[in-house]
């Protein structure tokens, strides 16, 4: 069966972030939402029938999650990503956002340092942050051919003392897939350090061809004992709203200390409906998410050839992973104000600004292209009027 992904919805007066909050994010209405990363596609009907077949149940008490939800995930990572995990590894979190901020918490006292690398998801500085640890900075940086790499000599010096790596794989917003020599890299230098790595891999389903996603822990004992990996349906299937993830955990002793930290916030209940989505998301979603990423991957090539055929000045390249696009507009010579303001309300597109994943998206936005082509196209359109209005 093919899946229809030009298909428009109005999530307009849902209570949606990407598009009831415009005003309040952007100061107007009109703007193309291409922020917040959840798509604009609609969930399967296989993930919507399960939920609602729950839903028609009068009652909504109290839930668990059963061994056939276990099962789910244990199969998908199987399947997936070739990783072999026990359920007994397995944890619920409400969140992956949520899940690093315990993870941080279990894992490292106030004031301990926990290095990440921007530019990356602004929740991870915040976390890090609001949790009274110290903050430290591994930048990517960019290499020859223009793909964001890891900086290990620095990476080296800045894990010297520090507890914990928190770690984005694929990295948000960058859209790098780090390949087996990176991961086996990062994993030497953590062990070395003795480092413990909370790695956010939630875009973990979301590669395009020809990448391939690896769990760090998966690549040795080593490693799978130092790790938690944080994965989600939430990004893949487009249900965010449900708030269901997954820690795994193989390290006894880091998983002691994670589910203490759990027990201290008693969050583990979660809700029926995420539970229900989440197990007929991983059995029977496949097709679907390979249907969907050729969708996004050719909407990244669009967006690539439109922009180096009618605005160069704006650099591009397509993620290995992810929905989310990167755009250089540094060229354009704007301060971050100027150009959020130009972008904002003379093409009427809404990005997330670059600087806000650190210093180094500076003169950078994230563009989230899991949209309509329609909708995409309309953006562009809309970006190359307003450049050529500056003759930029
Ligand atoms: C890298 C990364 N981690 C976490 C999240 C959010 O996860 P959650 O909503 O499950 O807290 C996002 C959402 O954009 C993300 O990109």
């Amino acid at each position: 069966m093919r899946y229809d992904f030009d298909k428009i919805i109005s999530r307009e007066g849902t209570c949606c972030e990407k598009y009831d909050r415009r005003k309040e994010i952007f100061g107007r209405e009109d703007v193309i939402p291409l922020w917040i990363a959840d798509m604009d596609f609609e969930v399967p009907a296989f993930i919507r029938e399960a939920v609602m077949r729950r839903a028609e149940h009068p009652v909504y008490g109290y839930g668990f999650r059963d061994e056939g939800y276990q099962q789910a995930i244990v199969e998908w990572v199987a399947r997936r990503n070739h990783w072999t995990i026990q359920p007994e590894w397995l944890d619920f979190t409400p969140g992956v956002v949520a899940g690093f901020s315990f993870g941080i918490r279990a894992l490292s006292a106030p004031g301990d340092k926990v290095v990440i690398q921007p530019p990356v998801y602004p929740p991870f500085a915040r976390m890090i942050l609001n949790n009274g640890r110290t903050l430290v900075n591994n930048p990517l940086r960019m290499d020859e051919r223009g793909h964001f790499v890891v900086d290990f000599e620095d990476l080296d010096r800045k894990l010297e003392g520090a507890k914990i790596l928190l770690f984005c794989n694929p990295h948000n917003p960058t859209g790098r897939v780090f390949t087996r020599e990176e991961l086996m890299r990062i994993g030497e230098l953590c062990i070395r350090h003795d480092v413990c790595i909370l790695s956010d891999e939630i875009h973990s389903d979301l590669i395009q061809k020809p990448y391939h996603h690896l769990h760090i822990a998966s690549l040795s004992p080593e490693l799978a004992e130092r790790t938690i990996t944080l994965i989600a349906p939430s990004k893949t299937f487009n249900i965010a709203g449900l708030s269901t993830s997954v820690a795994i955990v193989p390290g006894k002793e880091v998983r002691e200390r994670f589910r203490a930290e759990m027990d201290k916030l008693h969050v583990d209940q979660g809700n029926i409906f995420g539970k229900v989505a989440l197990e007929t998301a991983y059995r029977y979603g496949d097709e679907w998410l390979e249907q969907m990423l050729d969708y996004v991957g050719e909407n990244m090539d669009y967006v690539v050839r439109f922009l180096d055929e009618k605005l160069p000045s704006v650099k591009s390249y397509k993620s290995e992973g992810t929905y989310l696009m990167w755009l250089d507009f540094s060229s354009w010579g704007m301060t971050c104000e100027e150009l959020m303001r130009f972008l904002v309300n003379e093409a009427h597109l809404g990005f997330n600004e670059g600087r806000l994943f650190g210093e180094e998206g500076k003169c950078h936005m994230r563009m989230n292209v899991a949209a309509p082509r329609s909708v995409i196209r309309e953006s562009l359109e809309r970006l190359a009027a307003a450049a050529s209005r500056l003759n930029l």
